[in-house]
């Protein structure tokens, strides 16, 4: 008896260890659909994603490099002396995009702690990435949003400046560290309209520059570009491409 009872639990565990392995190994029908529709996504952005100027080896690792819809990065190019950033990050950053140029990473360690002194805190979201790295963040909204709409907020593989390890996304703690508009409405982006050039940070994506960068307003992204010619750009009001585009400026 003693025996029988043993051997029906024993072939019950049997059973019960085989259905839970089985089911492990094979993905839910709803991952395998997100799989198929992620690998769809990555396939348009492979197509719809231009490649255009690239952008010169004497240049790319220059603080006031153009990145944009027409100047790319090769996918092979990893920016020097990339570290991390030491401000408070999102739990789930990974440690890649917790990383940006030297110079750019201590300018906003810098402006990060003289922010905390009025008690405005940022918390950072989204540095350095690689080429593969962005072709994933598009293909992601490619899979919700389709491809326009994606290409609005979120570059090209090559064509994105968190491939430089210059730029930066960030939200502020009172906000949840949520990264969108919400930012914009914060004390923090307040501050940092009036006092990021002083750092080298500016506004990347303003409002109402749209056409000219071709992105929407990203109050979000910083880019550092060095003291000089974030005061230059914040005087006239320019973004990156304007700058560019007059051939008769000082820092030309
Ligand atoms: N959000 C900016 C445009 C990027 O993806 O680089
Ligand atoms: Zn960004």
């Amino acid at each position: 008896m003693i025996f029988h009872v043993k051997c029906s639990i024993a072939t019950v565990l049997v059973f019960a260890i085989l259905v839970c392995s089985c089911v492990a190994a094979s993905p839910a029908k709803g991952e395998k659909t997100a799989d198929k529709a992620m690998e769809a996504a990555i396939q348009v952005v492979q197509k719809k994603c231009k490649v255009v100027n690239p952008v010169d080896q004497s240049n790319r690792d220059l603080l006031d490099v153009l990145v944009n819809k027409s100047n790319m990065l090769d996918k092979t190019f990893i920016p020097d002396e990339l570290v991390t950033v030491d401000i408070p990050f999102g739990e789930s950053v990974t440690k890649d995009r917790r990383k940006m140029r030297k110079d750019a990473a201590r300018a906003l360690e810098k402006m990060v702690a003289t922010m905390k002194k009025s008690k405005l805190n940022v918390i950072g979201i989204s540095g350095y990435r690689s080429f593969q790295s962005q072709l994933y963040v598009l293909s992601g909204y490619v899979k919700t949003k389709g491809f326009s709409k994606a290409n609005r907020t979120s570059a090209c593989p090559g064509q994105s400046e968190h491939q430089t390890g210059l730029a930066m996304d960030i939200g502020s703690t009172g906000n949840h560290g949520v990264l969108g508009l919400s930012f914009g409405k914060t004390n923090e982006y307040k501050w940092i309209i009036k006092n990021a050039d002083q750092y080298g940070f500016i506004i990347r994506y303003p409002l109402g520059k749209e056409k000219i960068t071709g992105y929407s307003y990203e109050p979000w992204h910083l880019r550092y570009v060095g003291t000089k010619l974030a005061g230059v750009l914040k005087k006239n009001k320019w973004t990156l491409e304007e700058y560019y585009g007059d051939q008769d400026q000082d820092l030309k």
